[in-house]
Order: C-alpha cells, then sequence, then structure tokens
C-alpha cells in the first residue's frame, strides 16, 4: 500500500507509521507541527520515523488545499489516512476559529486531494470522535442522532463526516469515518486527563476532578485503535461507499478508576480536588462497538490497568529526557 497519513506527528498518527512501515509500506507523512501542546513531543515521534525505509514527511498545513492537492497528486497514495485535526474539547472556547481552520477547511482540502485521485483511490479512512454523540445515556450507536454537539470541536468533526458523507456520494469516494474514544497511551497527548493527573501527581500538585469526578470515559488503549483502523484502511470497499464506526474500549470507568491506575504505576499517591464541570464536556462516553466487531472482529485486549502502566513507563523516561 502507499498511504498518505495526515497527522503523521501526532499522537495516532505516530503510532500509525509506526506499524505501516514496519509492514514495509510506503508513507508520505503530513502535519504542521502547530504548537496546540508541545511541538517539541511532535518533532520527537517524527525522529521516529525519519529516515526510516518508506518513509517521507511534510511539513504543511492541510488546510492549504492547493498545496496539498499537489503532493498528493505527486505522492499517488492508494489510501489516505486522515487523523490531522484541531482536537480538545476546552482549548475551542477560546480558539474557535482553529477548529474551523484545520477540522473544516483541512477536512474539505482532504476531500478535494482524494478527488483529484479519482479511481487510484482505494480508501479514505478518517478520523472522527465520540463527542460528535453529545450529552447522553449509553452505550453510543452509530445510528444515533448527533444533532446536539455540546462543544465546536463536536460540531466540526460531526460537519466532517457530512462532508465526507457528499464527497463520497458525489465523486464515487470510497470512505470510513472511524468514532475513537478517549485514546491514550505512549507517545501520548499532554492535554489529556491521563497525562495532566500524571504530570501533577510527580510534581506532588492536586488533580482537579473535574465534574466533581462523576465524569465517565471509556479509555482505549492506543494499539486497540491503530491495529483495527489498519484492517479497515487496507480493505476495498465499495465505490461511493461511506461508513460510520465506533472504535472503542466499551467500558466506561470513572475518573477514579484512572487515578488509582496512576497511583499504582506511578507509586505516588494521589491529591485530588473536586472541581465543576467544565463548559464543552459531557459526562459519559461508552461505545457500542459490535458494528465493527461484526465487520471487521474488532475485540479490544487492553484494560485500563495495563495500559496506564504502559503509558506510565513511557512518561517517566519522557520526563526524565525533557526535564
Ligand atoms: N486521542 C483521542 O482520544 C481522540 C479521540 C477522538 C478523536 N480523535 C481524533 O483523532 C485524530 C488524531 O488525534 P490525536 O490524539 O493523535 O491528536 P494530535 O493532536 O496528537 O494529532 C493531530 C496532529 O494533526 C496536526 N494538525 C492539526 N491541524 C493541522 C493542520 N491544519 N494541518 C496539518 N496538520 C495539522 C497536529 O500538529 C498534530 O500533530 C484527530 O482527528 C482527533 O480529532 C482523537
Amino acid at each position: 500500500m502507499t498511504i498518505l497519513v495526515t497527522g503523521a506527528a501526532g499522537f495516532i498518527g505516530y503510532h500509525a507509521c509506526e506499524v505501516l512501515l514496519a509492514r514495509g509500506e510506503t508513507v508520505t507523512g503530513v502535519d504542521s507541527l502547530n504548537d496546540y501542546y508541545d511541538p517539541a513531543l511532535k518533532q520527537a515521534r517524527l525522529a521516529r520515523l525519519q529516515g526510516r525505509e518508506g518513509f517521507s514527511f511534510h511539513r504543511l498545513d492541510i488546510a492549504e488545499a492547493d498545496a496539498l492537492k499537489a503532493l498528493t497528486l505527486d505522492a499517488r497514495p492508494d489510501r489516505i489516512l486522515h487523523l490531522a485535526a484541531q482536537a480538545g474539547v476546552r482549548y475551542s472556547i477560546d480558539n474557535p476559529h482553529a477548529y474551523a481552520r484545520s477540522n473544516l477547511d483541512g477536512q474539505l482540502s482532504v476531500l478535494e486531494a482524494a478527488r483529484a485521485l479519482g479511481g487510484d483511490l482505494k480508501h479514505l479512512v478518517y478520523a472522527s470522535s465520540s463527542s460528535v454523540y453529545g450529552e447522553r445515556e449509553g452505550p453510543f450507536r452509530e445510528s444515533d442522532r448527533i444533532d446536539a454537539p455540546v462543544s465546536l470541536y463536536a460540531a466540526t468533526k460531526g460537519a466532517g463526516e457530512l462532508m465526507c458523507a457528499a464527497y463520497a456520494r458525489l465523486y464515487g469516494i470510497p470512505a470510513t469515518g472511524l468514532r475513537f474514544f478517549t485514546v491514550y497511551g505512549p507517545w501520548g497527548r499532554p492535554d489529556m486527563a491521563y497525562w495532566l493527573f500524571a504530570d501533577a501527581m510527580v510534581e506532588g500538585r492536586a488533580l482537579k476532578l473535574f465534574n466533581e469526578g462523576r465524569n465517565r470515559r471509556d479509555f482505549t488503549y492506543v494499539d486497540d485503535i491503530v491495529a483495527p483502523m489498519l484492517r479497515v484502511l487496507a480493505d476495498d470497499p465499495a465505490r461511493a461507499a461511506h461508513r460510520i464506526y465506533n472504535i472503542g474500549g466499551s467500558h466506561p470507568h470513572p475518573t477514579a478508576d484512572l487515578v488509582r491506575a496512576l497511583e499504582a504505576a506511578l507509586g505516588v499517591k494521589a491529591q485530588t480536588e473536586a472541581v465543576p464541570a467544565q463548559p464543552g464536556d459531557v459526562s459519559l462516553t461508552y461505545a457500542d462497538v459490535s458494528k465493527l466487531a461484526a465487520d471487521y472482529g474488532y475485540a479490544p485486549t487492553v484494560d485500563l490497568q495495563t495500559g496506564i502502566a504502559r503509558f506510565a513507563e513511557w512518561f517517566r523516561d519522557w520526563r526524565a529526557q525533557t526535564s
């Protein structure tokens, strides 16, 4: 396979490139390396990919439609794995336009690049999010309505799905959207709770438990995202097919479970501070993964304790190297 990976220096993109390169695939990576979180972490991920057989990297903002299209026509991938996005719910309160640029303009640029490839493109797989479901009881099913987002991030991810559905139908693009649920692991994201908590714990600061610790999240270890995502990517759906799948642990945990797993893994007792819910946050994420299980044999394998222990081991090394 020849694959264009957007967001290649991001958390999930980096892990996907690692697996693809280990399999001997040809990967063209694209990322803007923006400073939403420490670009040194993105550079460090990238450094592990650069120089590897089959890998090339282009620093590019995907909202630059002409540049992305030119690069795509030059690389002629038969698959596109589109992971670049402005992620995070809280950041959208102060930086709404960053979401429009990456998740709407950027999504459209990727679709235009896919359109330009015509019949040579066998599959476009792109990241959506559990946040599209808004505030509701679980488990969340792909057939649920997604018209009540509680953050701009969620609204742009939902809009991205609709844009893709239209392009798939109009231009015959075989496309699949994957709704990820709270992904964590080594080389993860410094803006997410597991990292913020780990940082606070090793520095002896109190952790903020939003919504007084009542939030529940369907934590998903990164390998339980990447392997099935690449299985889907390798598939050749019919032209014009547009499908959506949940991909998540399907086992929501209260924040207290995350704190306990980190305490065990880091050997540190957490000090906690209960604070009100944050605007844009939902109280529950919970994936029904029966559709992905039926079509692709999906079965998550890494539980929260095991996954957090792997994250913590990497996190200690990362802190030691960077502090
Ligand atoms: N990690 C999760 O828990 C989670 C959950 C749901 C959905 N997602 C989605 O999965 C995808 C990957 O997320 P991640 O956790 O790896 O996040 P990440 O922020 O680590 O990776 C995204 C990468 O995209 C790049 N990027 C952002 N805007 C860009 C632009 N305009 N042009 C080029 N590059 C750009 C960033 O520099 C970053 O390296 C995103 O689409 C995100 O919305 C992630």
